[in-house]
């Protein structure tokens, strides 16, 4: 079982570029994980790209 199973996380500035990679790397090792941007079109593609379990602006 991985470290993160269970955890929850929140990545601000994730719908691009390094927070949208941390936010990946994070469900690859079992977090859930909600992506939060200040451009909202971005944080939803990005949720919806990475398998995301939700979406904050
Ligand atoms: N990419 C690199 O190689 C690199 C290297 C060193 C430092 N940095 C710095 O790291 C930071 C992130 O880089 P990046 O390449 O991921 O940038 P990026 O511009 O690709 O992504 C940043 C994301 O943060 C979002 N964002 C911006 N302001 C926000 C706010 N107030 N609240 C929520 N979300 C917000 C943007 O909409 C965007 O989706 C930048 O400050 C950059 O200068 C980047």
């Amino acid at each position: 079982m991985s470290e993160l199973e269970g955890k929850r996380v929140f990545v601000t500035g994730s719908g691009a570029g390094i927070g949208k990679a941390i936010a990946k790397l994070f469900i690859e090792r079992g977090a859930r994980v909600v992506v939060s941007d200040i451009d909202a079109d971005a944080a939803k593609r990005a949720a919806d790209e990475i398998g995301a379990a939700g979406v904050a602006n």
